[in-house]
């Protein structure tokens, strides 16, 4: 299939997109740069020695999506392109409701006037909110503390009326669980800008000793150590999700939760990337975060009984992973 992927230069998108072109799809990314280099784009290329279409549009622009649909032909539509930072949608409301619903509508407009049955979205089990783990596809979306979560409750209503609007418009919305690790060739990975707020990428700079030490928010909630529990699931398993998931499309909206099902404190986390990469984390024990929840993991029988697919990569891997990128991208 010709798949249009938003966001594809991006940390899961560029991921998701060699998975792509792996399993025999192609792919045409549109993307605005906003938190992606264009390098990404050739290292795709390089990695599946397959070709890319790039167009540094935003999908926002109706104009721009419209001109991507009416000269490509596309099978199916996976939309990754959005704004995630947590803490900067409190701060900037109108950006984060702007941007990931607005280019959600525009996508589904253009899907609906050329036909394109197929649309994958990118959700969170942010829209959890606060209900009991582990969190089943069955659970009702609960209101969540941010915009940024708000935005994915509402892209997922949206899309989910337009599929009972019209029948022949088949949607997965896929609720991922927390990303972390790199391409085994350590060639792509996450490489946020400034001060990491999550903590994977947060630990490989202190790993690296560009951060003193890592704070821990908090160690008393109710968990096996006081310390944050979640679902830490490998990228390129999420990766594979999605093509999963789009072979798998037919009409109807379906949900999938991505994750592994496992949950990890930070502390076990912290220990686990030691044990991986023989290397010593120092941490100190802070206040909580704001609008942190004490855990978070997934039900995952749903994707594995209809979808045939489970995260086959440990923790392990992904700390091994994730401290080979950031070695191979910062070498200084
Ligand atoms: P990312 O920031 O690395 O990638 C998003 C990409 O979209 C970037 O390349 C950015 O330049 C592009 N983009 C943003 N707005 C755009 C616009 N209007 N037009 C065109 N391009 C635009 O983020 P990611 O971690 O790869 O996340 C991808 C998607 O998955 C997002 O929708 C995010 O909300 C969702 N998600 C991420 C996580 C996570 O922990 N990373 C968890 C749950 C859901
Ligand atoms: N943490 C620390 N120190 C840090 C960073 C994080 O102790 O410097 C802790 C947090 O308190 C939390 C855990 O590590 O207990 C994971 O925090 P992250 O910021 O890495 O991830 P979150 O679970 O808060 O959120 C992430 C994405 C969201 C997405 C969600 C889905 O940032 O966009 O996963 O579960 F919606």
């Amino acid at each position: 299939m010709n798949i249009l992927v938003t966001g594809g230069v991006g940390y899961i998108g560029s991921h998701t997109c060699i998975s792509l072109l792996e399993s025999g799809h192609s792919v045409i990314i549109a993307d605005n740069l906003y938190n992606s280099k264009r390098e990404t784009v050739e290292k795709i290329k390089y990695l599946t020695n397959d070709n890319v279409d790039f167009y540094e549009i935003d999908v926002t622009d109706t104009q721009a999506v419209d001109d991507i649909f009416k000269n490509n032909i596309i099978d199916g539509v996976i939309h990754f392109a959005g704004f995630k930072a947590v803490g900067e949608s409190v701060k900037l409301p109108l950006n984060y409701y702007y941007n990931n619903v607005v280019s959600t509508m525009v996508l589904a407009d253009a899907c609906l006037k050329y036909n394109v049955n197929r649309f994958v979205f990118s959700s969170s089990a942010t829209v959890y909110g606060n209900n009991t783990v582990p969190f089943s596809e069955t659970m009702d979306p609960l209101p969540t503390t941010n915009p940024y979560g708000e935005t994915k409750s509402m892209s997922e209503r949206i899309l989910t009326d337009i599929a009972r609007a019209n029948p022949a418009f088949s949607v997965s919305l896929l609720r991922y669980f927390n990303p972390v690790g790199a391409h085994e060739s350590g060639l792509i990975g996450e490489s946020p800008n400034g001060i990491p707020n999550n903590l994977m990428p947060y630990v490989t700079q202190v790993a690296k000793r560009k951060l003193e030490k890592l704070r821990i928010f908090g160690n008393d909630y109710p968990t096996v150590d006081g310390t944050g529990v979640r679902d830490y699931i490998h990228i390129m398993d999420l990766a594979e999700g999605h093509v999963v998931a789009l072979n798998n499309l037919t009409e109807g909206v379906h949900i999938y939760n991505l994750g592994t099902g496992k949950g990890t404190s930070v502390l076990e986390l912290v220990k686990a990337f030691e044990v991986a990469n023989d290397i010593t984390i120092p941490y100190e024990i802070v206040d909580r975060r704001p609008g942190d929840i004490a855990s978070c993991y997934a039900d995952v029988s749903k994707a594995k009984q209809e979808l045939g697919w489970i995260a086959k990569r440990d923790l392990i891997a992904m700390c091994k992973d994730a401290w080979r990128f950031e070695i191979k991208i910062n070498k200084n």
